[in-house]
């Protein structure tokens, strides 16, 4: 059973604080808005499905306390909340998908009771959340079939349970091979600087009894060099509508070592993260943290004081670089202008 990383019990979000991991598994009980924009600034959640729910949980937390009776001012609050959630991190476009999917649901039932459409927004947060579970499944289903018996797959950054509200993305067609009886062994990039996938991918395979490897970011094109690594597949927190996809930095370094190497490379994604408005890569805006997370990363300072630091939390890989995009409605492959669009479901 995945780990719940998220989830909406009586009248708060419980989360795991994955800032703490591996050392402590500890559950956090959010109830105010300002928590939780620091929870996902500071990715105590994280992962672009899991934030997509936070964001859509955020949503239900404000609607539930508002106590007065005009509608318009209710509208307001909807609005205002969803532009603070959405600002809280730019590139996965999966937060402002289920912020729009609420806010969508608010305005086609304009006409209903202020309670009525609390409840009803209440529900589509755990629709969201509940239709998350079944894409991980699907998703997986679908990737699991480019993974063959004996196979070495490298992963970047986290994209398990933890990044969602069931198995994972990349990490769920891994724990799916598993599943069917393959004999499947990761290599971890660890990925610099928060260590995602150090602390957080490592975690998850061990706790499922897969065979895994860590190694640091820069051992990807050795391990690659001996022939170790048949596959790579990670995640994404945003796909533009020519195949460009956003996802942790360094994952486009790993997308040019599988060339070098031609190594299949994958995206494994939902569906939603593919943004139709964003023509390519280079119109996704791409988040930069702080400088003190590379030089003094968990409390331990590496570089001198005030030296000067360029920290993109994502970077884009070219769709030239991509084999295939696993989604749950299939394995999508080029030429992504065209087929992206046509495995839309509805
Ligand atoms: O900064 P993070 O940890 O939220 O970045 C997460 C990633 O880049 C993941 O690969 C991506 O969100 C996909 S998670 C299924």
């Amino acid at each position: 059973m995945p780990v719940t990383t998220i989830e909406w019990v009586d009248d708060h979000i419980r989360m795991i604080d994955q800032t703490k991991l591996p050392g402590e598994l500890i559950h956090l009980k959010i109830k105010e808005i300002d928590i939780l924009a620091e929870a996902i600034k500071s990715l105590r959640v994280r992962g672009a499905p899991a934030i997509g729910i936070a964001g859509a949980f955020g949503i239900v937390l404000e609607s539930q306390k508002f106590a007065g009776e005009s509608k318009t001012s209710f509208f307001a609050m909807l609005e205002k909340t969803t532009t603070y959630l959405n600002a809280t991190r730019p590139t996965a476009i999966n937060l402002w998908w289920a912020l729009n999917r609420m806010k969508t649901l608010g305005d086609n039932h304009k006409d209903k009771s202020i309670n009525e459409i609390k409840a009803l927004l209440k529900q589509e947060a755990l629709n969201i959340w509940e239709d998350d579970r079944k894409i991980c499944r699907s998703l997986a289903e679908h990737g699991a079939e480019i993974i063959h018996d004996g196979y070495n797959i490298l992963t970047h950054c986290n994209t398990g349970a933890l990044a969602t509200a069931d198995y994972g993305t990349a990490l769920g067609v891994v724990f799916t091979a598993h599943a069917q009886g393959k004999k499947v062994h990761v290599y971890a990039d660890e990925t610099r600087p928060l260590l995602q996938g150090a602390r957080l991918n490592t975690w998850e395979l061990m706790h499922e009894g897969i065979d895994v490897t860590l190694i640091c970011d820069n051992t990807a094109g050795v391990v690659m060099q001996k022939n170790q690594v048949d596959c790579a597949i990670v995640g994404a927190d945003r796909i533009a509508a020519n195949g460009d996809a956003a996802n942790k930095i360094g994952t486009y370094s790993v997308a040019v070592l599988c060339k070098h190497h031609n190594i299949p490379f994958y995206i494994a994604a939902p569906y939603s993260t593919i943004d139709f408005n964003t023509k390519s890569g280079k119109e996704i805006p791409i988040e930069e943290r702080s400088p003190d997370e590379v030089t003094n990363g968990f409390g331990r300072r590496t570089a001198p004081e005030n030296t000067k630091v360029f920290s993109p939390a994502f970077d884009v890989t070219p769709h030239e670089l991509i084999e295939g995009i696993i989604t749950e409605n299939g394995i999508i492959r080029p030429p992504y202008d065209i087929n992206l669009k046509k495995y839309a479901t509805s």
